[in-house]
């Protein structure tokens, strides 16, 4: 069925790094208001704002202190209005994010929980009993140490998946669900128009809370308990039913462990439940024994069978995300492309090409659409990342890595390198802050920024806009069914869409070397590529071309 969301382009912003209106070093929301006619320059129609809210910013506005304040060092309510109504100006939908699978130590609901057993907000959270002076279980947090925090008052543990200021929310209390309900009313109400739900297919948890399998660092692994739990798609559709049914939204489950399966039971359309999922397989490719803190190599080949496995998968049931990077992940670029001077544009519009062109939704994160790349930073200290700066300390202190082993892993795959600020342009810190910015700009701003490639008809930000108006002009590429080619090939990614009687090739060479196929198709025109075609089954590196057939 034809839905707006289908159609849209999303860009998402990582409100702290892009873009600073007042010298504090820090971004804010009238910086963004400053930067709408800019988004709406490149096209884009809907706006991820990552959280805004009031936060002690134990891992940057992902631990919500309170959800219908905004935080002060991101501006007032009244700027979030303001911003609102000029994105709406533009064309540009809100998509808030939605963190309820935790809140912060910090919100009223724990403060009150943890201040006695008998509070009416002690089941807002999950407390339980330890095993022998152990915790309730062997599980381990995604940020380091153990998932349970010890709390001598009550000498009971609360569950906590990521850091212990960020406590899991117990979703089997109705009372706390119609919180979350009645909080996202207030946001439709005041006109947002959507939701990104972080780890939403994390609120279930196995009423039984076994010990999981224990992994290298000495915890268990819960996941199997928790991703995807017992009541995950009854809660689903019954936010549905409360809340998103009652407005026209867009909303995306963020889902680390979702299957093809289990994402036809989200996004089928007779569901009720959402309109599409974040899966992790592709930015996982090339994790090692420790994930991604010590990486390996990765082939074409297992993107393309990861890529095709979703998008046949979501051929009739359900709808696809698109991404290639976000404030978790590492530069698009630096990752799946070449961020050497000679081909960073080049790889960057062959990914994009790629990307824009497999069917579901496309997100552009903020920098990617002009090319920004990884930062390596030598010293520890230049990192801000939770993530990041436990892993270093755990992983180097039990003597799991090295110094040089995990920073070759933080170079590659840190959160941080997605959240050095925006460049906007050469002048100092990138013209992203006037004052000291939170964590240092890349380096490299003095030729990577927004306003070179806006000047630049050839950029990569030209680019974008080219494929985002192609989107609109062509229910193809929306709608059209894909096909994969040459599925063994280490070097080309090559693919067919076809819709209504039409059909496009879709060409791009991941390698540094020329490359000649032999395909068994008559070009016609060619729609749009990232150079001037030789000739169509000759791909130069990083080349990248779509064809009408
Ligand atoms: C996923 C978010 O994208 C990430 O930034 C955050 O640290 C965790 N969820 C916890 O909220």
């Amino acid at each position: 069925m034809k839905q707006w969301w289908k159609e849209a382009v999303v860009y998402q912003i990582y409100p702290r790094s892009f873009n600073d209106s007042n010298g504090d070093g820090i971004g804010d929301i009238q910086g963004i208001t400053e930067k709408m006619s800019y988004l709406a320059e490149l096209g884009i129609d809907v706006i991820w704002l990552s959280p805004v809210y009031d936060s002690p910013n134990d891992d940057n506005g992902y631990d919500i202190r309170d959800y219908r304040a905004i935080m002060d060092e991101f501006g007032t309510m009244d700027d979030f209005d303001a911003m609102l109504e000029e994105a709406h100006r533009h064309g540009i939908k809100i998509m808030m994010d939605l963190v309820v699978n935790h809140s912060s130590d910090e919100h009223q609901w724990f403060m009150e929980s943890r201040s006695s057993k008998d509070s009416p907000y002690r089941d807002y959270y999950i407390w339980k009993k330890g095993k022998d002076g152990q915790p309730p279980t062997n599980w381990g947090a995604f940020f380091g140490g153990s998932a349970w925090q010890y709390d001598e008052a009550s000498d009971e543990y609360y569950l906590h998946l990521f850091s212990k200021k960020q406590p899991d929310l117990n979703w089997e209390s109705e009372t706390l669900r119609r919180e979350v309900y009645d909080l996202m009313t207030y946001w439709l109400d005041k006109g947002v128009d959507g939701f990104r739900m972080d780890v939403i297919n994390m609120i279930s948890k196995d009423p039984s809370y076994p010990d999981g399998q224990t992994q290298g660092t000495g915890y268990g692994d819960g996941t199997p308990f928790f991703f995807n739990g017992p009541r995950i798609h009854e809660f689903m559709q019954e936010m549905n039913r409360e809340v998103l049914s009652k407005y026209d939204t867009i909303t995306v489950g963020e889902m680390p462990g979702v299957s093809v399966e289990e994402a036809k039971l989200y996004t089928g359309e007779d569901r009720n439940e959402l309109n599409m999922v974040f899966h992790f397989e592709h930015v996982d490719v090339g994790n090692g024994s420790f994930g991604k803190w010590n990486p390996t190599d990765w082939k074409l080949t297992e993107l393309k069978t990861i890529f095709s496995r979703w998008q046949e998968g979501l051929e009739e049931e359900g709808w696809n995300s698109l991404y290639w990077s976000n404030h978790d992940q590492p530069r698009a670029i630096s990752r799946f492309g070449n961020d050497s001077p000679e081909y960073r544009v080049r790889s960057g519009k062959m990914l994009a090409t790629l990307l824009h062109l497999l069917k579901g939704t496309p997100y552009i994160y903020q920098g990617e659409e002009f090319g920004m790349t990884n930062v390596a930073f030598d010293s520890i200290d230049q990192y801000r990342d939770i993530e990041t700066l436990n892993a270093y300390r755990d992983y180097t202190s039990k003597g799991l890595l090295t110094h040089d082993e995990i920073f070759r892993g933080i170079h590659e795959r840190g959160r941080d390198n997605s959240r050095t600020p925006v460049q906007w342009s050469d002048e100092a810190h990138g013209g992203f802050t006037t004052g000291t910015p939170w964590i240092e700009v890349n380096p490299n701003y003095v030729d990577i920024n927004a306003e070179a490639a806006q000047k630049d008809p050839n950029s990569l930000f030209h680019y974008y806009r080219q494929l985002i108006a192609l989107r609109k002009a062509n229910p193809l590429v929306v709608y059209g069914k894909y096909e994969l080619l040459l599925p063994e090939d280490e070097a080309i990614y090559a693919f067919t869409r076809s819709f209504e009687g039409e059909a496009w090739l879709v060409l791009c060479n991941f390698s540094g070397d020329t490359q000649q196929r032999d395909l068994p198709y008559d070009v016609k025109e060619r729609v749009i590529g990232n150079m001037e075609p030789i000739e169509p089954f000759t791909l130069r590196p990083y080349e990248a071309q779509v064809y009408k057939l």
